[in-house]
């Protein structure tokens, strides 16, 4: 029974945004409603010159922005909150679309001064391939914004979701008075300048309470009438569209001024599903399916620079973790002792006894652990669906000093392993080219083979528009394919055959010439 009650109250998330909509402002006011903080304001300062807790490499600090994906963990009342931090910055890596692999629900914030930007789309596509249910919060209501209609049907037309609002705005910028809850029917003002503090807001309750017009003045009946409005022709919120990720609940609200954040809280644990079955080997394994088990879908190498570790993160998908306890690690096919696991309480690391499913829990890895890998208390079964993305952008690395390429190509090796880069090694010649889905990535990379791997790199560009993992089931026609292709084939970091193009014209024509050759725009680990 308390098993069942663990899972029950569980809620793991991410949040999903285009860069600056203010998604480090809400994990920031979510922890403070989750009291893992003491005071908003300790994840990210990039002027008071404090930083997230979950920025960890050097470089992230001296950004000030975070590029790896944390994670946090917080009760909220009565349940208790993973939410999984997705670096939401203009370059952004494929560890963002593996985490929305581990969250069972999104949070799409949007700027409401912008409406709906382009990083937000490509995330929305992502999270779409699993139908994950997606909550929306408007956010900066405290400044001059689109009207909230205009920015809901941008959402709809846009992104290809409905939109049920259930709190509505009452003005906005300095005329921000607050929100009407339509379900709960009730009116709660908001206060300006207490976004550092948990609010105790006034609510009135009822439309046609007078008590409105004296706290709105003109406001109230302008809202009554826009209520009625929205009665006659939003949607109302349907909780089977919402889990089938058709259908959002719309808050409105500002991150700053710390308001609205917890009604949209409310609506996740009470809507957002518990932690959800995940595919294995054409098997479905439920949170109550017999037996621990996991699926890794990131590391992360030096996350704390004093004991220089690699931390594999995993999320539980059935059963019960507990210190101490042996698991299979399917792969290799080896059973591992399991002692110092560690969780991650509003993204401070700690000692774990026990986990339940939907927690993420980080694991010592010493370089046997890859992205992707599943681990069992005895199953043989694979977790499916952790996907490498072909890589958008190219450089050939060429070392300063060539002796030491052996450092290189581990470093190479096991930052590919990782998932923070792709390393590709053309037939035709020994060039190494990496391939990343950000230009971040690639200062990442030079930076830690520096600082990790004592060899100083350099890119140069290269011709290459794009790369596609190649397969066909006809054993004959794949090798008149490699002969015919040999010059644009290349092996990934596993191995794996890969078609790289010059152009996207090129691409096009060696799919024409080859149909029955499958060129993937993914590989799955
Ligand atoms: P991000 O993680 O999505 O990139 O956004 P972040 O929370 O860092 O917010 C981006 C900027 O927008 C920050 O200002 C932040 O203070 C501001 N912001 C967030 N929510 C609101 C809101 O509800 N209202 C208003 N008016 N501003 C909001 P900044 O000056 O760029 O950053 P900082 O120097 O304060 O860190």
């Amino acid at each position: 029974m308390q098993f069942l009650e663990e899972v029950r109250r569980r809620r793991t998330f991410a949040i999903i945004s285009h860069p600056d909509a203010g998604k480090t402002t809400i994990t920031e006011k979510v922890l403070l409603f989750g009291r893992a903080i003491q005071q908003a304001g300790t994840v990210k300062g990039k002027k008071s010159g404090q930083h997230a807790k979950s920025d960890w490499m050097d470089m992230e600090k001296e950004r000030g922005i975070s590029i790896t994906t944390s994670v946090m963990q917080f009760p909220y009342g009565d349940n208790l909150v993973n939410l999984l931090d997705t670096p939401g910055h203009e370059d952004f890596s494929e560890d963002t679309y593996r985490t929305l692999t581990a969250v069972d629900s999104c949070l799409m914030v949007i700027d409401s001064a912008k409406g709906v930007e382009d990083r937000t789309i490509k995330l929305m596509d992502v999270a779409r391939m699993r139908e994950t249910p997606i909550i929306t919060f408007m956010n900066k209501l405290d400044r001059d914004i689109r009207d909230p209609i205009e920015l809901m049907d941008e959402v709809e037309n846009v992104l290809k979701i409905s939109c049920a609002p259930i709190t509505w705005p009452i003005g906005m910028g300095k005329e921000f008075k607050g929100v009407y809850h339509l379900l709960n029917d009730e009116v709660i003002l908001y206060q300006s300048g207490m976004g550092h503090t948990i609010q105790d807001s006034r609510v009135i309750k009822g439309l046609d309470n007078p008590e409105l017009d004296a706290a709105l003045g003109s406001y109230a009946e302008e809202l009554r009438e826009q209520v009625e409005l929205l009665e006659a022709a939003a949607n109302p919120f349907d909780l089977e569209d919402f889990l089938a990720g058709q259908l959002t609940p719309v808050y409105f609200g500002t991150a700053l001024g710390n308001f609205g954040v917890d009604h949209m809280l409310d609506g996740l644990v009470e809507w957002a599903p518990s932690p959800q079955p995940r595919e294995a080997s054409g098997e479905t394994i439920e949170a109550t399916t017999e037996g621990l088990s996991g699926f890794v879908f990131k590391i992360q190498a030096n996350m704390d620079p004093n004991h220089r570790d690699r931390i594999a993160f995993m999320r539980i998908v059935s059963g019960r973790y507990e210190k101490g306890m042996k698991m299979k690690h399917v792969r290799i096919g080896k059973d591992v002792r399991i002692s110092d696991a560690l969780t991650f309480l509003a993204g401070d690391r700690a000692a774990v006894e026990e986990a339940y499913p939907g927690d993420i829990i980080g694991l010592h890895n010493h370089g046997t652990i890859q992205i992707g890998d599943t681990f069992t208390q005895g199953q043989d079964y694979k977790f499916s669906g952790i996907p490498n993305f072909a890589p958008e952008l190219f450089r050939r690395i060429r070392l300063k000093d060539p002796l030491k390429i052996k450092q290189l190509q581990k470093g190479l090796m096991q930052l590919s392993e990782e998932g923070a880069v792709q390393v590709f090694r053309p037939l035709k010649n020994n060039d190494l080219i990496v391939g990343a889905v950000g230009m971040l990535q690639f200062d990442v990379v030079a930076h830690r083979l520096k600082s990790e791997y004592k060899v100083e790199a350099v890119y140069e560009p290269i011709s290459v528009a794009t790369a596609r993992w190649v397969e066909c089931d006809d054993e004959k026609t794949f090798q008149q394919f490699r002969t015919k292709a040999h010059d644009n084939l290349a092996l990934d970091g596993s191995d794996s055959l890969t078609y790289v193009a010059p152009t996207m014209v090129n691409l096009q024509m060696a799919q024409e010439r080859h149909p029955e050759v499958e060129f993937r725009k993914t590989r799955e680990h």
